[in-house]
């Protein structure tokens, strides 16, 4: 998949191009989580909004379960709106501060699905404890809650439609570390409950890695570099994935083989929890 920006008609950049998508060519199995990571501008967030059908591609596909997003009619868009969910960084983005949190939850609910309003009210309710939240908060607005409580709200909302992928942008990157450890293991439990996929995109490599299966490392519209989570951080190749490691490992060489032993997903303990823009991007049970 490619896709580019023109940079601004009449100014210095002259409708220069920049190359935000270049030949991305990845892959998500059902039931996993890719997590991108990679300096700030080279294009991950691009990449989420292509597959939410927020942007398009100049070129290529985005397959979801076997059909072409991109190309896709908007009937049969609506149809797959409901099936991939995002939960952003700006909780407010999705709940509006004026609206008890119910209206929020139930919202799409009430775009797509016709319940009863005993039926809306006790899914919203369930909703809520999944996420380990109250039944009775659904009176409380969102200033009512706090940044972690309210990223878990977002969350209820992401999952209101049982979706089958949640691209996630940033979503636990204004927490802090232990809000952030307590989402990380909320959202990997609600991915073994509900058969969820995900997107996650973060610039924190260490947060990307405690939750995903694969790791992607972005830059300048590239994927340079993709590796599995089992395998050690230390084993990543390219300069800009060693940069961003850099960045974050001790530069005492004892300590950075203490770093090296972060648990990932698989060996994950308690708090601390990893597209073809030519051809195929998300890939949800079956090739995209
Ligand atoms: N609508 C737009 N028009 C023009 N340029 C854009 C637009 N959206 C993004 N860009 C540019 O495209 C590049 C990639 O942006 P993107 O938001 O995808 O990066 P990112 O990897 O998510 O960065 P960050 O880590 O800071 O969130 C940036 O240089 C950005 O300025
Ligand atoms: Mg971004």
């Amino acid at each position: 998949m490619n896709k580019s920006y023109t940079l601004g008609a009449g100014s210095m950049f002259n409708n220069k191009k920049l190359k935000v998508a270049d030949n991305i060519c990845l892959t998500l199995d059902q039931g996993m989580c890719l997590g991108l990571v990679g300096e700030s501008g080279s294009g991950k967030s691009t990449l989420g909004k292509m597959i939410l059908g927020l942007e398009k591609p100049d070129q290529g596909e985005i397959r979801f379960e076997g059909k072409d997003l991109v190309t896709m009619s908007k009937k049969e868009r609506l149809v797959v709106r409901r099936k991939i969910q995002t939960v952003f960084q700006d909780c407010y983005s999705s709940l509006n501060p004026r609206w008890p949190i119910y209206e929020s939850i139930s919202e799409p609910l009430r775009n797509f699905e016709k319940l009863s309003a005993r039926e809306e009210k006790r899914t919203v309710q369930e909703l809520l404890v999944s996420v380990g939240l109250h039944p009775e908060d659904i009176k409380k607005y969102p200033h009512q809650f706090s940044g972690g409580q309210l990223q878990r709200i977002s969350i209820a909302r992401a999952i209101a439609l049982k979706p089958k992928l949640i691209v996630l942008d940033e979503a636990v990157s204004s927490l802090d570390v232990l809000i952030q450890h307590q989402i990380l293991k909320l959202l990997d439990e609600l991915k073994e409950r509900y058969l969820l996929s995900y997107l996650f995109i973060s610039h924190d490599i260490m947060a990307v890695r405690s939750i995903s299966d694969q790791l992607a490392v972005m830059s300048k519209g590239q994927v340079v570099e993709t590796i599995n989570c089992k395998d050690p951080l230390s084993s990543m190749k390219h300069p800009v994935s060693k940069q961003l490691l850099a960045s974050i490992l001790p530069s005492h060489p004892r300590d950075r083989n203490k770093a090296r032993l972060t648990p990932s997903k698989g060996e994950m303990q308690e708090p601390f929890l990893e597209t073809n823009v030519q051809q195929r991007i998300v890939r949800s049970g079956q090739t995209c």
